[in-house]
């Protein structure tokens, strides 16, 4: 159970908010390289809580900013992307993508003070295939997050997207709430149809395992643990969270299992959902004996189609207004949920606890001390920069993320979990040279 009042600072992100202005201490990830063509149109953002537009010059860069014109606050959605720069329609001046003003139509040019007035730009980098906006202080800079799965080159990754009509945090604790995969993802699976050479037999076969969960540099992390089928061994699902919005989760074993999933906030009940993923970890599913993929276990959504509002984008065809799809003969059959992918299934829960949860009403349990440890963390972190301005290590280090990933493994049930993690880690570092 959480106090009404750490409900409020971890779940709002606005201007102004305390975990906004934490958040805006970070690089994040604010649009798909594909969602914008150089002399494009522009495309409306909401980015905690504030309203942007994003597009992509002659030149191919990318501006993101306030989408109030600086000189008389019309909106420069409705501005013509014309030679790098975007004019407003109102009175004709021009801005480049870090927000100079190049020209001031409407004023005789000795009165011109173009060089004065600046769009409030935010700095924007784009790598991989993913436009990333900085919108803290824009004197001082951090470098971009050394997550391995945002470093893929473009041909080796996939991008996912979708938006969730509910909190940022709820979707992230979903992310490291590994408990939840017995059940809602494989509630229906039976351990002896599960293949042989598929790790989730160790899920189907034990439903309740223990956890370990311990800070870390970055956030912190959560290995669950039960013993392997016939005993002797321990199989391990090692995951971590990593400031401020990040879960690496523990999808498939740590040798291929190369992903990361950033929740980032479009409002205080919006949230954009992207997931880096290499393309053979994608490539694993999870199936049967007859080696047809676990039924529920699919990936793929049908989406909506984009529209030009502030939240029209990346919306999934099934959600709340028609339960999800759900369908109650295969959910008594086949399926736990009925719901028909692992996305949706998760889509469904976290969205039906509210737009933002009530976490007063909670009843956590010893499956649930990843949540509360990450919460304190995240609490923590947020109220010492507050206070003194301080932030997490890895604001300022990006690179200790490398050689860190999630995954499962197998060990001998007497080695302890850091050992097996890093001798997993020293051989996949050893089998890349
Ligand atoms: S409001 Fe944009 S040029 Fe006047
Ligand atoms: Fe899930």
């Amino acid at each position: 159970m959480s106090r009404a009042s750490d409900n409020e600072t971890l779940s709002r992100v606005g201007p102004g908010s305390a975990m906004g202005g934490f958040m805006r201490k970070f690089w994040i990830p604010a649009a798909l390289s594909s969602e914008l063509e150089a002399d494009g149109d522009p495309l409306r953002l909401m980015l905690l809580g504030e309203k942007l537009i994003a597009f992509r010059d002659t030149s191919g860069r990318v501006g993101i900013m306030d989408h109030r014109c600086p000189h008389r606050c019309a909106s420069l959605f409705f501005g013509r992307n014309e030679e790098d720069g975007i004019r407003c329609v109102y009175h004709g001046w021009k801005f480049d993508v870090d927000g100079n003003c190049l020209d001031m139509a409407n004023v005789p040019s000795h009165q011109d003070f173009k060089h004065k007035v600046k769009a409030n730009a935010y700095n924007t980098h784009e790598r991989n295939g993913m436009i990333w906006v900085y919108m803290g202080d824009q004197s001082e800079i951090p470098a971009l997050p050394e997550i391995e799965a945002t470093l893929l080159p473009e041909d080796q990754v996939l991008i996912r997207t979708a938006q969730r009509d509910c909190n940022w945090l709820q979707g992230l604790e979903g992310d490291i709430d590994t408990s939840h995969l017995s059940f809602l993802h494989l509630g229906a699976a039976q351990a002896g149809n599960v293949a042989a050479d598929n790790d989730q037999q160790h899920v189907v076969a034990a439903r309740a395992p223990e956890y370990i969960v311990a800070e870390t540099e970055y956030g912190t992390k959560y290995a669950s643990f039960r013993s392997t089928e016939g005993g002797g061994d321990t199989y391990w699902r090692l995951a971590h969270y990593v400031f401020p919005f990040w879960a690496l989760p523990p999808n498939r074993p740590i040798d291929i299992n190369i992903i990361g999933r950033a929740w980032v906030p479009l409002d205080d009940t919006h949230t954009m959902f992207y997931e880096f993923i290499h393309k053979d970890t994608r490539k694993r599913m999870r199936k049967d004996k007859s080696g047809k993929r676990l039924r529920g276990d699919g990936v793929d959504s049908e989406f909506r189609s984009n529209d030009t509002s502030w939240l029209g984008r990346w919306r999934l065809a099934a959600n709340a207004g028609n339960d999800y799809l759900i369908d109650r003969d295969i959910q008594r059959s086949e399926s736990y949920t009925g719901i028909s992918n692992i996305h949706l299934q998760d889509q469904a829960v976290t969205e039906s606890m509210g737009a933002i949860t009530d976490r007063t009403q909670e009843h956590l349990s010893a499956s649930d001390e990843m949540i509360a440890k990450t919460r304190r963390r995240i609490l923590g972190a947020v109220r010492a920069f507050q206070k003194d301005g301080s932030l997490p290590v890895v604001r300022g280090d990006a690179a200790i993320m490398q050689g860190v990933r999630s995954g499962s493994y197998v060990s001998p049930a007497d080695v302890d979990w850091m050992n097996a993690y890093e001798d997993h880690m020293r051989a996949i570092a050893k089998a890349a040279e």
